[in-house]
């Protein structure tokens, strides 16, 4: 299947154009800057306090505005919310809430006449207990085929009452719930979310299906939700949870990333190789090394994985550094392209964690002791946590590679701290397990684009998440009038970025200061990041100083400037 070009209607018929327009379009997520999109967070069409796909067709302006390459979509698809929609109860469809296909058709349509692309969520590794399957395993009882798409055991003790393991879930408490007749089924993640048997052949078709139902749909690519999880070897005895905790997560670990995952993978590189172009995928894996990590971003599998690297780092250039070469180095062994991420719908917003005092090492996820304190206002420097966000975004945007943005970090959003517990969804909240401190939500809040509008004009008159009275001076339309603000940075930012992008490649060049990196790709255009807060003066004769200013000669504390020969700007 050929898709219409996007935005290239140009008629030439020279071949070695033609080919080289293929090419162009077959990589174009290698240096992609993608925009993570929550629907139900991002813009509320019907007013209902629940952000939906015509929602998002409405706000195609404001995308094509910022200067993405693409969106990724969290999952739209139906869901009872277990999960803030990582439960999928159906993944061929839409949530009657979020829209209908016909939404999604249009929307879609808008957004590639605009030249930006879609990539969907795809979830593999669980279900909804409310997908069809999982209501068909619950009817049809212990020992049936229905059963067999998901992980049934039997119970321990007399009557069985006992989990097959003492083994817990990602989110906290037991991975095994025990249904109506006595058997048990596992869960990774919540209750509402049991696993997927990956050994059975239904379950395999069936995501082949889905993956080429998005396909003809004109979806460009996937991201593929703990990718890592999938294959599972259950062979019993099952060991404890001190056993499984022991074992090396070397390929042979029973439940995670495990070497025959890349089967899987394998056949869907199949399938996405049936489009032109191809269609391209990123995985989601938590896994315990970068050598393990290439595996899913292989030619032959999914193509592209996520280094979270830098959501675990603090604002430091030693770790910057240390990151940015391991990455690059890993990446150019694999021949995918590298991905820099600094926020995401699971983490504490990186405006808010660099305004924290550093991790230093500390195994906790940056910002979650402070969310869990409830956000003290004291033990929080917002002002530097917002010079430092946008520091670490421009110099992510310099780097060779993909960055993908997550909603409202154009806007400088801060996490927020203040929700009730009545307010609360995210099941990491009410089963307190590896995401500790108060889970999710705090990034999850709907955007505020019109300070003086209800809502903050997300749509309606409430917002399904409380939106605080701060939110106000990081509305758009605020922003959008001050040339100074985070969101004329990002637009500018991803302007240039465009006209300076060049080849996979960096070279460092020494400072002479352990807070100060600097780097220059093949066509000269360079990046100076100051992690410190004394100036860095540059030397005299530079090329034009194209984004971020210097103050006396010097590049100032906190703050990254991109420096270029003026012929590249056209
Ligand atoms: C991934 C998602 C997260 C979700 C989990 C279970 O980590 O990013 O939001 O809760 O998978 O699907």
């Amino acid at each position: 299947m050929t898709d219409a070009l996007l935005v290239d209607t140009d008629t030439d018929t020279d071949t070695e154009s033609a080919d080289a327009r293929r090419t162009a379009a077959a990589t174009w997520w290698r240096q992609a800057a993608v925009y993570q999109i929550y629907p139900r967070s991002f813009a509320d069409a019907d007013g209902d306090g629940l952000g939906d796909l015509p929602g998002i067709r409405s706000r195609v302006d404001y995308l094509a505005g910022l200067g993405i390459d693409a969106i990724w979509l969290s999952p739209f698809y139906p869901s009872a919310l277990a999960d803030g929609g990582y439960d999928v109860a159906d993944y061929r469809d839409v949530d009657p809430r979020l829209g209908t296909l016909e939404d999604f058709d249009e929307l879609i349509a808008a957004l590639h006449e605009r030249g930006i692309r879609v990539i969907v969520d795809i979830v593999p590794n669980h279900t909804s207990d409310l997908h069809e399957w999982f209501q068909e395993a619950l009817a049809a009882g212990r020992g049936s085929a229905a059963r067999d798409r998901y992980v049934f055991r039997e119970g321990k003790g007399a009557s069985g009452e006992e989990p097959p393991t003492d083994w817990e879930s990602v989110f906290g408490g037991p991975a095994w719930e025990r249904v109506e007749d006595g058997q048990w089924y596992f869960h990774n993640f919540a209750t509402e979310q049991p696993d997927l048997n990956w050994d059975h052949p239904e379950v395999r078709a069936d995501f082949l299906k889905t993956l080429r139902f998005w396909s003809d749909r004109g979806v460009d690519g996937f991201r593929i939700d703990v990718a890592h999880m999938l294959t599972k070897d259950l062979t019993e005895p099952l060991p404890t949870r001190a056993e499984l905790e022991r074992m090396p997560q070397d390929g042979t670990h029973p439940l995670l990333d495990r070497d025959d995952v890349h089967e899987v993978y394998a056949e869907w590189r199949r399938v996405f190789e049936e489009y032109d172009p191809p269609r391209t995928a990123v995985a989601e894996a938590w896994v315990s090394s970068p050598e393990r990590r290439a595996k899913y971003a292989s030619a032959e599998g999914l193509g592209q994985a996520f280094n979270f690297d830098l959501l675990e780092a603090d604002f430091d250039a030693d770790e910057f550094r240390t990151v940015i070469t391991d990455n690059l180095a890993q990446a150019a062994e694999t021949g995918s392209s590298t991905t820099w991420v600094l926020s995401n719908h699971d983490v504490t917003r990186h405006a808010t964690r660099y305004g924290l005092s550093p991790l230093a090492g500390r195994p906790v996820k940056q910002g979650t002791e402070w969310v869990a304190a409830g956000g003290p206002e004291a033990d929080i420097d917002r002002d530097q946590g917002l010079r430092r966000a946008r520091a670490a975004t421009l110099l992510l945007l310099g780097l060779p590679g993909s960055t993908y943005l997550y909603q409202g970090e154009e806007l400088g959003l801060q996490e927020v701290a203040a929700i009730t517990a009545e307010q609360r969804q995210d099941p990491a909240f009410f089963r307190g397990g590896e995401y500790d401190g108060l889970g999710r939500d705090g990034c999850r809040v709907p955007l505020p684009w019109s300070a003086d509008r209800p809502a903050f004009g997300f749509g309606g008159a409430v917002a399904h998440l409380p939106q605080p009275a701060w939110f106000a001076q990081y509305a758009v339309d605020v922003e959008a009038a001050d040339p100074t603000s985070t969101l004329s940075l990002y637009r500018e930012a991803l302007r240039l970025r465009r006209l300076l992008q060049t080849e996979e490649r960096l070279e460092w060049i020494e400072t002479g200061r352990a807070d100060v990196i600097r780097f220059v790709r093949p066509n000269g255009w360079q990046v100076v990041t100051n992690f410190g807060t004394e100036p860095f003066p540059l030397e005299a004769e530079h090329d034009a100083v194209v984004l971020g200013a210097l103050q006396a000669g010097a590049v100032p504390g906190e703050s990254t400037v991109w420096i270029a020969p003026v012929g590249l700007l056209g």
